[in-house]
């Protein structure tokens, strides 16, 4: 054997079947588009070649997009030890908001999960509902009545108010929450652009968006810094989540958190707390204002309801928030990074490619959902009106990374709507929100007629 023999049998280059998609050039040529309607693209991309494609972004970043609910099981259950959260969102997220749940990976992500998990069971949260319920009837007391209302800011202000007073029972100002409200708000949106339009990174240094998102991010959590001094200075005792961060206990060394580490699972708890309940909220109360049947039976068990337990538990409750969480999955896409070569189907893909769940077109995808396109909350119900357990649905994520506020936030949307129809009514207008996909899935705005009952 010649030299040139085994220099060709040693360096051949792995073959991989990614699966069909675009180039760098096209993806770049496309940008725009994508940025502009991100959903509309992926939806148009879907059908276009399958339930599963490939974009190439510059910097050799491969992308497999995909709504096969086969693949996605892949990626979130059997092979999660293979992935983790890419560097592409949970890296850019960690540094305006910290190493929380949401943005962390690996030890020390299993480590903070087992730590706060327990606080989660929904036995654990019992202590919660009264908070909760408390803050829905407060936000509840000025709600306005009227023509065209748009409900989102509504919501949006509603759910916030729930995620801070469920994580520090205690009186906050109006100018601290509009204050971390607002924080919140810009560091989000200059992360979505950050993420989408990466582009954009070639002008931080002239433009100073960074800093700026940077100094906000800085300024939030010198707020929730104070609050949490406040609390260890404070000798009554609570029942809200920051007590049960405050004493959750390593198992190995019996320690707590850190104050750093305290202030960053905060963060990820206000971030994921609220505005996946404002969205579900605003697009269910959209849905119902146009289903007069649906909204009756809200209106009767909201009205026959005798105590918190059994709103909670109410199926019909469950299957409304549920259909409207298919249609509009909050969550409309995660992401995964693969840390080593793998493979799914007949396509293989080497480490360091981030597969894309797109849940949306899952959730809307006539080969899994009859009418899928249409509002059937039935649809989540059997014969006897109990709750069905559906396959092709993951509103909250699945595998070890699965949403870890799942129980809280059902409990409070089905708090919420008990509170909602026993005071008010609404219908519908002409105006149909559009589609508005940050972080999160959001409507551009919600215009209902509200009267109270
Ligand atoms: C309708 C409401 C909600 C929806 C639809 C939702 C959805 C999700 C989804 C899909 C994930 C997994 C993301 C992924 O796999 O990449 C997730 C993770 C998470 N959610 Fe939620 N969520 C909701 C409410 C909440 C609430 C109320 C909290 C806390 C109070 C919360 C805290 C978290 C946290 C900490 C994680 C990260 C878990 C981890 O990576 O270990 N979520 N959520």
């Amino acid at each position: 054997m010649n030299f040139l023999t085994t220099f060709t049998m040693t360096v051949h280059e792995p073959v991989y079947h990614i699966p069909k998609g675009y180039s760098s050039l096209q993806v770049m040529l496309r940008a725009f588009r994508f940025s502009r309607s991100p959903i509309t693209e992926v939806c148009g991309n879907m059908k276009k070649f399958g339930d599963t494609y490939s974009a190439l972004f510059p910097g050799n970043l491969q992308l497999i997009l995909t709504q096969d609910p086969g693949f996605i099981n892949h990626v979130l259950r059997e092979r999660h030890t293979n992935y983790q959260k890419s560097e592409m969102s949970a890296g850019r997220g960690a540094q305006l908001f910290g190493n929380g749940l949401v943005f962390s990976n690996g030890d020390y992500w299993l480590q903070q999960r087992r730590l706060i998990q327990p606080g989660f069971h929904a036995k654990r949260l019992q202590g919660l509902y009264e908070i909760i319920s408390r803050t829905v009837d407060e936000s509840l007391a000025s709600f306005p009545v009227g023509d065209n209302i748009d409900i989102y800011p509504l919501m949006y202000r509603l759910s916030f108010r729930v995620a801070i007073r469920s994580l520090f029972d205690i009186p906050l100002s109006a100018e601290t929450m509009t204050e971390l409200s607002q924080a919140f708000t810009d560091v989000q949106n200059f992360l979505v652009d950050d993420i989408r339009q990466p582009f954009r990174r070639l002008l931080y240094p002239f433009n100073g968006e960074k800093k700026q998102a940077l100094e906000r991010s800085a300024a939030m959590k010198e707020m929730i810094r104070g609050i949490i001094r406040r609390r260890k200075a404070d000798t009554a005792s609570y029942d809200d989540l920051l007590n049960m961060l405050l004493t959750a206990r390593y198992e190995d060394s019996g320690e707590g958190m850190t104050e750093d580490q305290l202030i960053d699972e905060v963060l990820v708890l206000m971030l994921a707390g609220h505005d996946t309940t404002a969205n579900t909220l605003a697009w269910l109360l959209y849905l119902v204002a146009n289903d007069e049947e649906v909204r009756q039976q809200l209106i009767g068990i909201a009205k026959a309801a005798t105590d918190s337990q059994s709103c909670i538990r109410n199926d019909y409750f469950h299957a409304v928030i549920d259909e409207a969480m298919r249609l509009y999955p909050p969550a409309w896409i995660a992401d995964r990074e693969a840390l080593t070569d793998d493979e799914y189907g007949h396509f293989s893909y080497p480490a360091g490619t981030v597969i894309m769940t797109f849940f949306y077109g899952l959730h809307r995808s006539s080969d899994y959902w009859e009418v899928a396109e249409e509002f059937h909350p039935g649809r989540f119900l059997d014969e006897s009106g109990k709750i069905r357990k559906m396959n092709a649905f993951y509103p909250f994520g699945a595998g070890p990374r699965m949403c870890i506020g799942n129980n809280f936030a059902m409990a409070e949307m089905c708090l919420f709507l008990q509170a909602f129809f026993t005071r008010f009514t609404i219908a519908a207008t002409d105006q149909v929100p559009e589609l508005k996909p940050l972080l999160t899935l959001r409507p551009d705005k919600v215009l209902l007629h509200i009267r109270r009952q």
